[in-house]
């Protein structure tokens, strides 16, 4: 798709006449509705082209996740952002799609989440690309993250699948892990299941979204508007889900670093969390629900590595877990006895990794150990 004209469409309202090529946004000549511009590329009301770029490669296959090249190879496409563009930009996450200049498609009639989509890009990416790949109507090429995953319907249902890593294939367990403790402590999250696939495990969620709501990352939040010099940024988060009425943040954020903590997560970067948004309205309705929290428990890493506080990283506000937990403003709704019993729970999850021979039981009773400590951190923190 070299120098096309498109249209990039929120639903079937027209937001801009845009200028593509090969894949990458290059300009734009006109638009038509600023307000359904993505959020986070207008900064301080001032729309800039290199944000809405920006924006469209982020919603590509990042080059990091494995295998990519190979598969980009086989189905003879420059990049991802081209993969992406393939599918006219449509995923399961939000509403946004590049239509053709001059094409009549429709919301209705192209959408994922309402209408089926191939299996093809996803068989390839998980491996199977022998065979040519002809169609790659699917919203595999717009679902980023590292870890290989692609969706499917099962049973009328969109789900989510998605990988772990060597050596311990923890990642799917993880997320797991992280949807049962939730569970137990009422906070608003995605439960994830694990499905295993060859001999491999895979996390398995619903999706979030539907046809009318759509997920607004904090990245693309906090890129709307410029840090004031006094706050810092989490403040500024804070401030701008306030502005936009999303009631609760605060606890809601509260929330998510306590469980982010006991978890030992590393990966809560600002894409990982963020806001839902009704596409009709463009009101924002709550907090987006918990996800992505495999990158967690010790995932690439020995359980008796020294000092582990320190090399377990944190995101996305502090560097560490302790400087992070000091932003919580109140833990009242924080209940200990929900929690009894929950390193069997945890164990139990972790049975049949153990039983595969990823992990063994001095891993399990090492994780089990780590998260109790973290939980006895929260326990100290509510009695003082
Ligand atoms: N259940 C869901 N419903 C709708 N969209 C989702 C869902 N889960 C994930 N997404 C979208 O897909 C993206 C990638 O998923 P996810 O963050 O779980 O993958 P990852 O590979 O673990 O990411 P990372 O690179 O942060 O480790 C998310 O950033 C989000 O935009
Ligand atoms: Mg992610």
């Amino acid at each position: 798709m070299r120098n096309s004209c498109h249209i990039l469409m929120h639903k079937n309202t027209e937001v801009a006449d845009i200028l593509t090529d090969d894949g990458y946004i290059m300009d734009i000549n006109e638009i038509y509705a600023s307000q359904h511009l993505p959020v986070g590329t207008c900064k301080d009301g001032e729309f800039d082209i290199v944000l809405l770029a920006k924006w469209w490669r982020y919603r590509a296959i990042p080059d990091s996740r494995k295998d990519i090249r190979d598969v980009l190879q086989a189905l003879q496409i420059y990049n991802t952002k081209a993969l992406a563009a393939k599918c006219m930009g449509l995923s399961l996450s939000d509403h946004y799609w590049i239509k053709p200049r001059g094409s009549d498609l429709s919301w209705e009639s192209i959408n994922f989440f309402d209408n089926a989509f191939s299996e093809e890009l996803g068989d390839a990416l998980f491996g199977d690309y022998a065979e040519t790949v002809k169609d790659l109507y699917s919203p595999d090429g717009t679902t980023n993250g590292n870890l290989k995953k692609r969706w499917k319907i099962i049973n009328g249902e969109r789900v989510l699948l998605k990988a772990g890593t060597f050596p311990y294939q923890q990642e799917p367990f993880n997320e797991k892990i992280a949807s049962a403790l939730m569970k137990r402590l009422g906070i608003p999250h995605i439960s994830y299941d694990v499905v295993w696939i060859d001999e491999l495990p895979y996390s398995v969620c619903p999706c979030f979204t539907d046809q009318n709501t759509e997920l607004v990352t904090a990245y693309s939040v906090l890129a709307s508007k410029n840090k004031p010099n006094h706050q810092n940024f989490y403040q500024h988060y804070l401030n701008l889900c306030n502005e936009a009425g999303v009631r609760n943040i605060q606890t809601f954020m509260d929330k998510m670093i306590v469980t982010d903590h006991i978890i030992a997560n590393e990966d809560r970067h600002t894409n990982n969390f963020g806001l839902l948004r009704n596409a009709d309205t463009l009101e924002f309705v709550s907090a987006a629900p918990v996800y992505d929290s495999g990158t967690s428990l010790l995932y690439n890493k020995h359980i008796d590595i020294p000092n582990k506080s320190r090399v377990i990283e944190c995101k996305p506000w502090y560097e560490t877990h302790d400087e992070q937990l000091k932003l919580v403003s109140s833990l009242d709704w924080f209940d200990a006895s929900k929690l009894d019993g929950f390193g069997e729970e945890m164990a139990n999850i972790l049975e049949p990794l153990k039983e595969k021979g990823y992990v063994n039981e001095k891993r399990v009773n090492g994780l089990v150990g780590s998260v109790e400590e973290r939980i006895a951190d929260i326990c100290d923190i509510c009695e003082k």
